[in-house]
């Protein structure tokens, strides 16, 4: 039970099951004086079996009630520390396991689940085959400087996943459309509001798509996923005070499209001071976000601050054929996508300039060693969205148990 309250001849009991409230109206004049007594004074989430008849009633949370016949209690609660009182996020994420139980969180996780669902179904729908990547790897996927890492018997270092990428690429020459979904790791030191340690990142890949095909194939996966789960979740965005409209507008029109170029002249027009070379940060997307008032893909980075297996520009050698998919309202980048290299040679020069061990990327140069093929694929990470589509500021509300530089348990 989330409380109880009332008054001397009446008590109105709010019982959750199965995620949801339910309201059970304890009557003195029926169940008499002694009963009445002991269960007015039931605390917080103990657990109860009740017996009862249902009756409407328009002011219960969903229409319908529970007249109180009979009571028993289950397991006992004790001093709940989590109280309808308000308490800081240091507190409450420190009593995750108890604070799972709060309707918000229970909206919010009813959104991740719903939206995991119709992840899914999209790739299934598009005959894309699930491909489950390793988590303990040998190979580097993204960059060294977010690495966990760990003794592996003999073999020496053994890395957690930071991408199923290099994986998906192998699986695309058998089944030609592949995705992965799944926890990715990055060792990421800065503190900020979009960054977790363990996150959950679905990659897809696709063989003979080009660049501009899979910014078409990404808009269509990202608006077919938002509306899905904003026409499921209604009872939970209402719960988190989140008005769908202005979402569900954004994704009836396209998404911006800006050369990485033209997106730097456009923030320098703003007086922003940066040069054709310097990563795009969290303020200057949002800068351009704030411009066009919709989602944006940023597209063709430099080669230098872009991962090595991002394809050349044939146009721009300067730059790669790639694209980051910016979100409005200051959700930040929730798709980091590209075009592949085909060539072996161009591919070895990366991994060399990026001082990372070409030996153990010799199966991965297989791939293009052996009949390789056009190819694009993309990552988004799955708690960024969710924060997206709840309205959240902090994504760290948006997994279950999150891991943060500064947070292991519960
Ligand atoms: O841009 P990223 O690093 O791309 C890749 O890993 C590619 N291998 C994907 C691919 O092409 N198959 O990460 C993809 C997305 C980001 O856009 C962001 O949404 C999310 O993953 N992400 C994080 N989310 C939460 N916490 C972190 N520390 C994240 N790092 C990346
Ligand atoms: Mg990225």
């Amino acid at each position: 039970m989330q409380g109880i309250r009332g008054n001397n001849h009446v008590q109105f009991l709010q019982l959750r099951t199965e995620g949801e409230i339910l309201q059970v109206v304890i009557e003195k004049e029926k169940i008499g004086e002694d009963r009445f007594k002991t269960y007015k004074a039931l605390t917080q989430e103990t657990s109860l079996q009740v017996k009862g008849h249902w009756q409407e009633n328009p002011k219960a949370p969903n229409g319908v009630e529970i007249l109180l016949d009979d009571l028993e209690v289950i397991g006992a609660s004790e001093n709940y520390p989590i109280t309808p009182k308000e308490h800081g996020p240091d507190f409450l994420h420190n009593n995750r396991h108890l604070w799972l139980r709060s309707r918000r969180q229970l909206a919010i996780l009813k959104i991740r689940s719903e939206l995991s669902f119709a992840i899914r179904e999209f790739f299934r729908n598009a005959d894309y085959n699930l491909i489950d990547t390793p988590i303990l790897t040998g190979s580097i996927g993204e960059s060294a400087g977010t690495l966990f890492s760990t003794e592996y018997f003999d073999l020496g270092q053994a890395y957690l996943a930071q991408t199923g990428q290099l994986y998906l690429e192998s699986a695309v020459f058998a089944h030609s459309k592949v995705y992965c979904f799944g926890p990715t790791f990055r060792a990421e030191k800065s503190k900020t509001r979009r960054h977790l340690t363990e996150f959950w990142m679905v990659e897809a890949e696709t063989a003979f798509m080009s660049h501009e095909e899979s910014l078409d194939f990404q808009e269509t996966f990202v608006k077919s996923i938002l509306k899905t789960t904003l026409e499921r979740t209604n009872t939970e965005l209402q719960i988190l005070e989140r008005d769908p409209e202005p979402l569900l507008k954004l994704i009836e029109s396209p998404f911006v499209r800006i050369e990485y170029g033209d997106a730097i002249e456009l923030l320098r027009s703003k007086g922003e001071d940066l040069q054709f070379g310097e990563d795009i940060n969290a303020e200057r997307e949002q800068i351009l976000t704030d411009h066009f008032g919709t989602a944006v893909f940023i597209k063709n980075f430099p080669r230098e601050i872009k991962a090595f297996y991002m394809k050349q520009n044939p146009t721009d050698p300067r730059t790669v054929l790639s694209a980051d998919l910016i979100a409005p309202d200051g959700i930040g980048e929730i798709i980091g996508g590209s075009e592949r290299e085909e060539s072996l040679e161009k591919i070895r020069e990366r991994l060399m300039e990026e001082g990372l061990p070409v030996s153990d990327y010799e199966w991965y140069l297989d791939l293009r060693r052996f009949g390789s093929c056009p190819h694009a694929g993309f990552g988004m990470g799955l708690e960024r969205v969710i924060a997206w589509i709840a309205g959240l500021p902090h994504i760290r509300e948006c997994i279950p148990f999150p891991r943060m530089i500064y947070r292991l348990s519960p």
